[in-house]
């Protein structure tokens, strides 16, 4: 399938963390560009995999400006400007970030919380019930809207913070662990959003971390494994990018599930179980 890449949207150079004397990670470089294809509108998809504790989520709080990395720098592309190539510093703020423990607000029900993630949107009143209410059936959360995060289930929650990102979110929007404890029509919910939102704008980039390799390289354009690297023949004790896996090179990108899937799936786990 054809495709260019345009504007740099993400920019990650030389990133660590580090709590007290832990690395947790460190050398966490990429960059991710626009990908554009002709007569169709393409977000991007970027995932993230890799076994537990290797700092997926750490990696994720650094990017999104809610910890400040000890070394490195995070770009993102300013929107905000007339020139297309500006790039900024990342805030707290400027990316969605819904956390892998999906935190709600514990005063608010569902509708008050999505009402609030509205906020800033100059829409009217009616626009704003009408686009709630609208998600809030989709997702099978009608009955749920008055009720309290302590009132709700884990897919519930889930589901919540996810609709909550996604009213409020500008272009970017990370997402830790989005299909953990979501039951498969769930799941679907989810997918169904990640299409909406990267065919709605060129710019809308979604970064997630999953332990369902099948379903990152199902929904992704660009996979990112974190590991413990080897260096001179011992394995470190910090993450870092040991692979990446560009589906759209391979020609596996914008495609059902096939058997050319389930060999990147193969190797991701490779990877990851040696790292
Ligand atoms: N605030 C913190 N202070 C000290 N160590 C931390 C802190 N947050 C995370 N860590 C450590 O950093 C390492 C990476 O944790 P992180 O949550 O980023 O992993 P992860 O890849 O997201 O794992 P999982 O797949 O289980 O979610 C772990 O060893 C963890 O104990
Ligand atoms: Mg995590």
């Amino acid at each position: 399938m054809n495709y260019n890449t345009h504007n740099t949207l993400l920019y990650v150079e030389d990133l660590s963390v580090v709590y007290g004397d832990k690395t947790v990670i460190k050398d966490v470089n990429f960059v991710e560009k626009d990908v554009v294809r002709e007569g169709n509108v393409t977000g991007q998809v970027i995932a993230f995999v890799g076994r537990s504790g290797r700092g997926k989520s750490t990696l994720f709080r650094a990017m999104t400006g809610l910890i400040k990395p000890t070394t490195g720098k995070v770009l993102i592309a300013d929107t905000t400007t007339a020139s297309e190539n500006d790039a900024k510093e990342v805030n707290e703020g400027d990316i969605g970030f819904v956390d892998q423990k999906y935190t709600l607000f514990r005063n608010k029900t569902v509708y008050e919380a999505l009402l609030f993630a509205l906020r800033k949107k100059e829409m009217t009143k009616e626009e704003k019930h009408t686009t709630i209410m609208s998600y809030l059936t989709d997702w099978g959360l009608a009955q749920a809207k008055d009720q309290y995060p302590c009132e709700l289930s884990g897919g519930q929650r889930q589901r919540t913070a996810v609709i909550e990102q996604i009213l409020c979110s500008g272009h970017y929007m990370v997402l830790d662990e989005p299909f953990s404890g979501l039951d498969v029509g769930n799941i679907e919910d989810v997918k169904k959003a990640f299409n909406l939102i990267t065919s709605s704008h060129e710019f809308n980039t979604i970064i997630y971390s999953t332990h369902d390799i099948e379903l990152a390289v199902e929904l992704a354009d660009s996979i990112y494994v974190i590991g413990y690297p080897t260096i001179e023949g011992k394995k470190a004790d910090y993450g870092t990018i040991v692979k990446h896996i560009d589906m759209k090179e391979l020609n596996l990108a914008w495609k059902d599930f096939g058997l050319d899937h389930i060999e990147v799936v193969k190797q991701i786990k490779a990877t990851m179980l040696n790292s």
